[in-house]
């Protein structure tokens, strides 16, 4: 779908498309094309006495005779003085979808807003441009069988606009943005016999053309590392895992200067998790190939930095392994060493994420001396008991940065709630043989005991943790990410970056 702006009013072929605020108000694109369509506007929001305006509603109307359009979509917007990005967005998905849906080519938006907007006439513009770019993700290609009619029929979308070329300077970060979540979507989205550990960290390679430095460790260079958590996870497999650092200089030292401590994000990269010796029930299983989207988010956030030339210093370290039950598998009751020196007893081979997560965080800031860490993972099955597939889990060990990352999730739509850390649990996870052990007893709290395992490996630095169980995926379409990968994360820590932690 190619997607461009230009200037209100010059007739085009296919669909048009004009709001409509609450309470069945026209814009004034929607007054002029009443005009011209002799009224056909008004006689429609008559005949539809349900259709009110608000955000979200379309009403189609077959195109008048006297014009040259296919058909006219009033758009509802709900009210002005609430119309913002997010608005904007989720209209330019919803058209694309009903447009999809319909079968339509071509279509132009002419949707112009009010001076008490939340927004101005170019973002609008760009943000719905957005939206539609996003919603229109599609991840076939391996259908070989797609009839004409299954596939995306909206060839053109032009954003009708007073000032095109302001709009057009708006949408190219926006445009960037959503190539780098459709980057992490293909990823988590590949099957596990496709992406696996070895060429997880071929794809997260390629970043080196954008001006990512990045390094891949081997097995035998974590062995001398000592990250025997992550190895222990991992040896089950025929597949070696790797570990795998893309470092993003944005903000480089004054001269005489030390180089600023960069922000850190660290990801699961599980490729596959049968849950290992403690294997996982055959149903639904297949979903555990979405189980590296940790790891896939910290590629695309890495992508989009170097993109936009962020003037941040940052590094991204993923830890990729596969879970796989096998005879050298580990075993219910292993004792392994981390690289932190600390004991782990592994009494449930399916809880690896944390094991992973324990050396590849450990590493992190022992190399690179953060100023502060964000992990993201689908650690637990748990969290999606606790709040489905609408907020991600937060756990932090400060208030700020939690503050920080629920402002920016709120920002974007990518939400995310905080969960407790706490002494009490913590207690939860001591072992008897060794240090700690990777589960807790019974059932209870085990997104908490999770993070609490996690926080173990986490010095004197500033942390967050974000379970994205729930969220990686997607069996619905929303406005603006088809069902299937999400991408959650990307936004969500661009926006956190740049909000925050962007040196002017
Ligand atoms: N990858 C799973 C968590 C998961 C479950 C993600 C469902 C997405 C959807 C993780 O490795 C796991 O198996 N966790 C266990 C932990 C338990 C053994 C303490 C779980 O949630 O059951
Ligand atoms: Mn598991
Ligand atoms: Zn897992």
């Amino acid at each position: 779908m190619k997607i461009s702006f230009a200037e209100p009013d010059q007739a085009r072929p296919g669909a048009v498309i004009v709001g409509v605020w609450e309470g069945g108000v026209l814009t004034p694109a929607a007054r002029r094309l009443d005009e011209a369509a002799s009224g056909a506007i008004a006689r429609a929001l008559s005949a539809a006495p349900r259709f009110k305006g608000k955000k979200d509603e379309l009403l189609p109307i077959v195109g008048p005779a006297n014009l040259p359009v296919s058909r006219i979509i009033l758009a509802g917007l709900g009210r002005p003085n609430l119309a913002n990005a997010q608005l904007f967005q989720h209209l330019g998905g919803n058209l694309v979808a009903h447009l999809n849906s319909a079968g339509e080519r071509e279509a132009t938006v002419a949707v112009d807003v009010d001076e008490d907007a939340l927004i101005g006439q170019s973002e609008a513009a760009a943000q719905l441009a957005f939206g539609a770019r996003l919603r229109a993700y599609r991840f076939d290609k391996y259908k070989t069988k797609q009839k004409p009619e299954q596939k995306a029929s909206l060839d053109r979308l032009t954003v009708a606009t007073p000032s095109p070329g302001i709009a057009q300077r708006a949408y190219e970060p926006l445009d960037e943005t959503a190539s780098a979540v459709f980057f992490t979507r293909d990823l988590v989205s590949e099957p596990p016999n496709v992406i696996y550990p070895e060429t997880l960290a071929a794809q997260a390679r390629t970043l080196t053309d954008r001006g990512v430095t990045v390094e891949v460790l081997d097995e035998n260079k974590m062995g001398k590392l000592g990250m025997n958590a992550l190895l222990g996870a991992a040896q089950g497999s025929v597949r070696p895992p790797r570990l795998v650092t893309m470092e993003w200089h944005g903000s480089p030292p004054a001269d005489g200067d030390n180089p600023s401590p960069p922000l850190a994000f660290i990801g699961k990269g599980v490729t596959f998790d049968t849950g290992g010796i403690s294997i996982k029930p055959a149903a639904g299983m297949g979903d555990m190939k979405w189980d590296m989207a940790g790891s896939a988010v910290v590629i695309g956030l890495m992508r989009l930095l170097a993109a936009r030339k962020a003037k941040v210093n940052a590094v991204g370290v993923v830890g990729l392994v596969e879970n796989m039950p096998s005879g050298t598998a580990q075993r219910p009751g292993d004792i392994v060493t981390s690289m932190s020196g600390q004991t782990i007893e592994v009494l449930n081979t399916d809880a690896e994420g944390r094991l992973v997560l324990a050396d590849a965080l450990w590493y992190c800031q022992d190399r690179y001396k953060p100023r502060l860490m964000i992990d993201l993972a689908t650690l637990t099955g748990a969290i999606v008991v606790a709040l489905g597939h609408h907020y991600a889990g937060l756990f932090s060990n400060n208030d700020e940065l939690a503050n920080q990352l629920i402002e920016a999730g709120k920002a974007v739509d990518e939400k995310v709630w905080r969960l407790p850390l706490d002494e009490s649990y913590d207690r939860e996870i001591d072992s008897d043989p060794a240090d700690v052990k990777n589960i807790g007893s019974g059932r209870a709290a085990g997104s908490i005991l999770g993070a609490q395992f996690i926080q173990r490996f986490v010095n004197d630095v500033r942390w967050a943790h974000l379970d994205i169980a729930g969220m990686a995926w997607s069996t619905k379409d929303t406005a603006t990410v088809p069902k299937g990968a999400t991408a959650f994360g990307v936004r969500l820590l661009d926006q956190f970056v740049a909000q925050h932690y962007e040196k002017e």
